[in-house]
């Protein structure tokens, strides 16, 4: 099957398209994906190559049920890209699948122009979003680690090929190197990284000196989280409808209803097949999601294959051992579906225009107090100090000002209570030890 985006006749006299790099997508389905599935990941290929810049001129598909080993396509849809390549000067074939090095410069010999995977493409995007010295760092280290086992004659072919989507961002100064150099390189990125983790878990552990619980949301690229993040609090995260604008964690403040503060973070999109390089690269960004106490999972209710990007998401989480996590999951752009759409069992909001987001609210503090228990406490006059943080950690029932110190019911997680016990030795215990009497 091939469609045929645009011509070049059109291209040409769409003035600001001209120099946009021309691509020819090739998508691929195997035996055990659904139709839809197949279908989906190429759209969303289309905007991948889209965010990263290209024109997608022309897209061909192929189900393919034995992969070759040399070229993953057989021949004769080989000879029938060549064609398209030829008819409609395309500069880039990009596979929605991963290449092995050898089966991506006998492509590029074949078809004698550009040829990068998926995996090339998401990390060409995320070279050119990165804006912290963590998030370059961690991309240019998944960019050298991609570009480590197609070394032979990958340089070759970038100089013959003239750069472009596939092969940009902060590891392109990196490309004449040879793989000595680029070892030494990926050594001292993985330093440089261990650096900026050492600094970002001071940060943490400074925030959990005051801890204020964390929510970080997560989900599929384009769910919507950075929008929902804005509502809730003004946050000013980038919000576009591209794939990936978000890449470095953001992390605000944010009052419940109650006057209770928390710390929502914004983390990277997922994405199916995502590049197990990034995962590996993005561990640190990830410890902001370890370290949450509650995950929303932020869920694109208005996209045909959400469940599938619900999976994807959750395999993901599971990679990085964080399925047992509190979760809340959040089913956005409710807005976009048809009176009585209802689908799945989650909480049903929508970012863009406030429906729902302050049960939202409530359900987050709901899930807060899970895990907390009641107990009372007495504290002496000369620890009050402690009172404050208290009121942020703890939710209080009542307490009593009595002569010899402050009585409390309240509920709070079990590390509260033993730091409670054992940093400021107050007393925590049952109701008749603790009730308050008049007097
Ligand atoms: P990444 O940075 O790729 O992870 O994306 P994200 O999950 O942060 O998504 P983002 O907030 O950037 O939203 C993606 C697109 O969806 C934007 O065009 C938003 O305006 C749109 N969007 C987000 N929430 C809603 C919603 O509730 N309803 C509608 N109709 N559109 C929404």
């Amino acid at each position: 099957m091939i469609k045929r985006r645009r011509g070049k006749e059109k291209t040409n006299s769409l003035g600001n398209k001209k120099n946009q790099e021309r691509t020819l997508l090739v998508g691929i389905r195997h035996p055990r994906e659904s139709l839809l599935e197949s279908k989906e990941s190429l759209f969303e290929l289309e905007r991948l190559v889209r965010t990263a810049g290209g024109l997608v001129v022309a897209v061909t598909y192929q189900e393919v049920k034995k992969i070759h080993p040399a070229t993953y396509i057989g021949q004769g849809k080989l000879e029938e890209i060549s064609q398209l390549v030829t008819e409609y000067e395309i500069q880039t074939v990009i596979f929605d699948e991963e290449l092995s090095a050898g089966q991506n410069r006998n492509l590029e010999e074949k078809l004698k122009c550009k040829v990068i995977d998926r995996t090339g493409l998401i990390l060409d995007i995320f070279a050119q979003r990165a804006k912290t010295k963590e998030g370059k760092l961690q991309v240019e280290l998944a960019q050298c680690m991609y570009i480590m086992p197609r070394l032979v004659g990958q340089w070759g072919h970038f100089s013959r090929l003239g750069g472009g989507i596939g092969t940009r961002g902060p590891g392109e100064t990196q490309l004449e190197v040879d793989r000595r150099r680029l070892r030494e390189r990926i050594h001292r990125l993985k330093e440089k990284l261990a650096h900026v983790e050492e600094y970002r878990d001071l940060q943490r552990h400074k925030r959990e000196q005051v801890p204020v619980p964390t929510i970080a949301m997560v989900g599929y690229t384009n769910a919507g989280k950075s929008t929902l993040m804005n509502s809730l609090t003004e946050a000013g995260v980038m919000v576009e409808d591209k794939l990936f604008a978000t890449l470095d964690p953001t992390v605000r403040r944010l009052r419940l209803p109650s006057g209770r503060q928390v710390l929502l973070s914004d983390t990277v999109g997922f994405i199916r097949k995502l590049p197990h390089q990034l995962v590996k690269a993005f561990q640190a960004t990830f410890e902001e999601v370890r370290a949450a106490d509650v995950l929303l999972h932020i869920v694109d209710m208005s996209s045909p294959t959400w469940q599938q990007q619900k999976e994807v998401v959750e395999k993901v989480l599971a990679e990085l051992g964080l399925d047992s996590k509190p979760r809340l999951e959040v089913l956005n752009k409710v807005d976009l579906l048809g009176n009585g759409a209802s689908n799945g069992g989650g909480i049903k909001i929508s970012a863009r225009d406030g429906t729902g987001v302050k049960h939202l609210l409530d359900q987050i503090e709901a899930k807060l107090r899970e895990g907390r228990a009641k107990v009372y406490l007495k504290i002496p006059y000369h620890l009050s100090g402690c009172l404050d943080w208290l009121h942020q950690v703890a939710e209080i029932h009542w307490r009593n000002f009595k002569k010899d110190g402050i009585y409390l019911q309240v509920s709070l997680t079990p590390e509260n209570a033993n730091r409670l016990k054992n940093k400021h030795q107050i007393k925590i215990g049952a109701k008749h030890c603790f009730a308050p009497t008049d007097g």
